[in-house]
């Protein structure tokens, strides 16, 4: 950027942000206004050097801690030696040692192999492609409230209309969303303890009216809802779907994208019902911030594809697989899963304190430490706080040293990815930011 914007501003945070609006398209997301410098675990410092603790966590990419000194390590070590060929032009030790590794740790004893790409969704649109090739079926369920990322296909597998699909038509083909239970929201009519029956029934009406389970190549499903809201379906709710899949040989694709890697206190969220899908797609926290994700599943599916017909140029490259590996190392040296059951558990006491106490928390819920709070305007009406007050409580946090996400399909989540790594006395405090704004917040 022109020096002189620079020493014009006495903040460079400032400077920054304003050269940031004039070269970067508005189009991406900017869900603070915080220019970083550094990071280390659970805190970052802006180029001011304003200090903040990180509730935000990469958007759960960073389960280990920003630069945990192991990843940082391997990867200079890596740097050293080799950073590119592209896996399909010579083959390197780091990334066959992954594929192994996220074979050994994903459920399912049946035998598995794995392709690794750049991000999350990249690796759901190939987890379609190996479906399609395998079944030779065409169709492909996900839910409403769904979030599955950004490429086209993904897009279509979203059902989030304003402000991620608008205008980004024509979609992708043979798309069909079934009802995801929400028991915070029941529709009307339906008893929060119903949602799984009525969304089950929905899954029937589906197969009746608008495609046939036979057409159908894969339910493809977050465990529990990211963007959505961290919505967290009835116990049970998965192992149905999965049976229903069985019996007319859909494959099951859980997105762990967002779930995975130790975020809700097991390795992978599907392991808490006991569901062993087909295809397990992995990505964000798998890289400790490098770009890197996987699709691992049953090996007879990953083959099902031609030679040459998937992959990329730099998918699992040397330097990112160098970094996953060092996360391995991390979890079970450092016991990160049950880390996250601690702070997961440290979480939770606080939201539903919250939610019995102050008049904006409607719902407090989660999965492990993967965590949020619903806020509303009206306890009784569920109605959802606007999105200008939503925003301005983030923006109050941050303005208090608290970088925090909302979610949600009505904006007003405020979800949880710190660290799993985060000291306790940065947890205390960033929750501690949270509850004064969130107590004097009002409708
Ligand atoms: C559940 C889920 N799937 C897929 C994606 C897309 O991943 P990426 O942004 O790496 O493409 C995300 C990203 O937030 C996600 O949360």
């Amino acid at each position: 950027m022109p020096a002189k914007v620079l020493e014009s501003n006495a903040s460079k945070a400032k400077a920054l942000w304003a050269e940031r609006q004039a070269v970067v398209s508005t189009g991406s997301a900017a869900y603070t206004s915080v220019v970083i410098a550094k990071a280390k675990n659970a805190k970052v410092w802006d180029v001011d050097g304003k200090e903040y603790i990180d509730f935000a966590g990469g958007i759960g990419a960073v389960n280990v801690g920003h630069c945990h000194p192991k990843v940082v390590a391997a990867i200079k070590d890596q740097a050293e030696k080799l950073l590119h060929t592209s896996f399909h032009v010579a083959a390197y030790e780091p990334h066959i040692k992954l594929c192994r590794k996220l074979i050994q740790a994903t459920p399912g004893s049946f035998g598995k192999k794995a392709l690794l790409f750049n991000s999350g969704s990249e690796a759901i649109e190939n987890a379609v492609k190996f479906a399609r090739a395998f079944t030779k079926r065409r169709a492909v369920i996900s839910f409403d409230n769904a979030f599955h990322g950004r490429t086209l296909l993904c897009l279509t597998l979203n059902s989030r209309y304003k402000p991620l699909k608008q205008h980004f038509g024509p979609f992708a083909s043979d798309i069909y969303h079934a009802r995801f239970p929400n028991p915070y929201r029941p529709p009307r009519g339906v008893r929060p303890e119903d949602v799984s029956d009525y969304a089950l029934e929905e899954l029937d009406r589906l197969f009746l009216n608008e495609v046939a389970p036979e057409d159908v190549a894969a339910l493809v499903v977050e465990p529990v809802q990211g963007e959505g809201g961290f919505v967290v379906p009835p116990r049970g709710f998965l192992r149905a779907l999965k049976k229903i899949c069985e019996s007319h040989g859909i494959l099951f694709v859980a997105d762990e994208v967002q779930t995975g890697f130790g975020r809700t206190a097991k390795m992978f969220a599907i392991e808490h019902e006991g569901v062993v899908p087909d295809l397990l797609v992995t990505a964000k926290s798998l890289g400790a911030g490098m770009p890197l994700s996987a699709v691992v599943g049953r090996a007879e599916v990953l083959d099902a594809a031609p030679a040459g017909a998937v992959g990329g140029t730099y998918g699992g490259n040397p330097v990112s697989c160098a970094a996953a590996l060092a996360v391995f190392d991390i979890f079970k040296e450092e016991k990160i899963l049950d880390a996250a059951e601690k702070v997961g558990g440290i979480v939770k006491d606080r939201f539903d304190r919250w939610a019995r106490e102050i008049a904006v928390v409607g719902d407090s819920r989660g999965l492990g430490a993967m965590r949020a709070v619903e806020l509303v305007a009206d306890k009784k009406t569920k109605k959802p706080l606007p999105v200008p007050l939503v925003k301005s409580i983030v923006k109050a946090c941050e303005e208090k040293g608290l970088l925090l996400l909302k979610a949600g399909a009505y904006d007003n989540v405020l979800r949880t990815l710190m660290p799993l790594t985060i000291a306790p006395e940065d947890l205390d405090k960033g929750l501690e930011i949270m509850e004064d704004v969130l107590a004097s917040a009002r409708a």
